[in-house]
């Protein structure tokens, strides 16, 4: 009580509630003064400057960054390929990779046969399809697997890339039509014919 004592009383009283005239406590102070010279600096870089962008301008950014990654300035991009660019390659060499990836690590070969012909899973080069003919379906099949069937995501359960996904269906665009011998046998019940769209 004697430190309050010590100081005049300010006047104020309310209620038989009285203010003394007590100094502030330090780290009190020393915070109100960073926020002044904080807010000194924050209005300075981002309202004189402008050299700090302000959410607006973060946000108009970040669009702009997405369109110029995605290409997507003024095409609707609504489809899953669209909006990732999702691309089939046409060239040997991506053709060649998606193969590899497709005889090799992610087993696609160990269901489907390596010239697609299908043995567990269902022929790959036919007009018959029960997930649809897309390129957006291709690659739901591959991204999402069928667990139920046997089928994991990726053929392994290993994520792989975009790329690495555009690369195995390239592969299986590619062994469209290609009438491997003794392919697995329809299943009339499920597998339908598709309008093959894809370029
Ligand atoms: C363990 C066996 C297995 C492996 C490995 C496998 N698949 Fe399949 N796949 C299946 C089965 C079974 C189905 C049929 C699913 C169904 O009945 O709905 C299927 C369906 C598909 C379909 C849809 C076919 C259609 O008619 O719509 C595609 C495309 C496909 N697989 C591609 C692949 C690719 C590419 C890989 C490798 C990344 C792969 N699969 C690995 C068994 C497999």
């Amino acid at each position: 009580m004697a430190k309050y004592q010590e100081n005049p009383m300010e006047g104020h009283e309310a209620d038989g509630i009285k203010e003394f005239d007590n100094s502030l406590p330090r780290w009190w102070l020393y915070g109100f003064y960073f926020t002044i010279f904080f807010s000194v600096v924050y209005m300075v870089q981002y309202h004189i400057t402008g050299s700090g962008q302000v959410m607006r301008d973060e946000y108009a950014q970040e669009v702009k960054e997405a369109e110029a990654k995605y290409k997507l300035a003024g095409a609707g991009g609504s489809s899953a390929a669209g909006a990732r660019m999702l691309t089939v390659f046409k060239d040997a060499e991506n053709i060649a990779a998606g193969k590899k990836l497709f005889t090799g690590a992610n087993l696609c070969y160990t269901c489907h046969r390596e010239d697609g012909g299908g043995l567990v899973g269902p022929n790959l080069t036919d007009d018959y399809w029960m997930h649809g003919a897309s390129v957006d379906s291709l690659v739901a099949s591959i991204e999402h697997g069928y667990p139920e069937k046997g089928m994991l995501p990726y053929g392994n359960n290993a994520k792989i890339s975009d790329k690495e996904i555009m690369q195995i269906v390239s592969y299986v665009v590619s062994l469209h039509g290609t009438n491997p011998p003794n392919p697995k046998p329809l299943d009339p019940e499920r597998e339908k014919k598709e309008e093959w769209k894809i370029q």
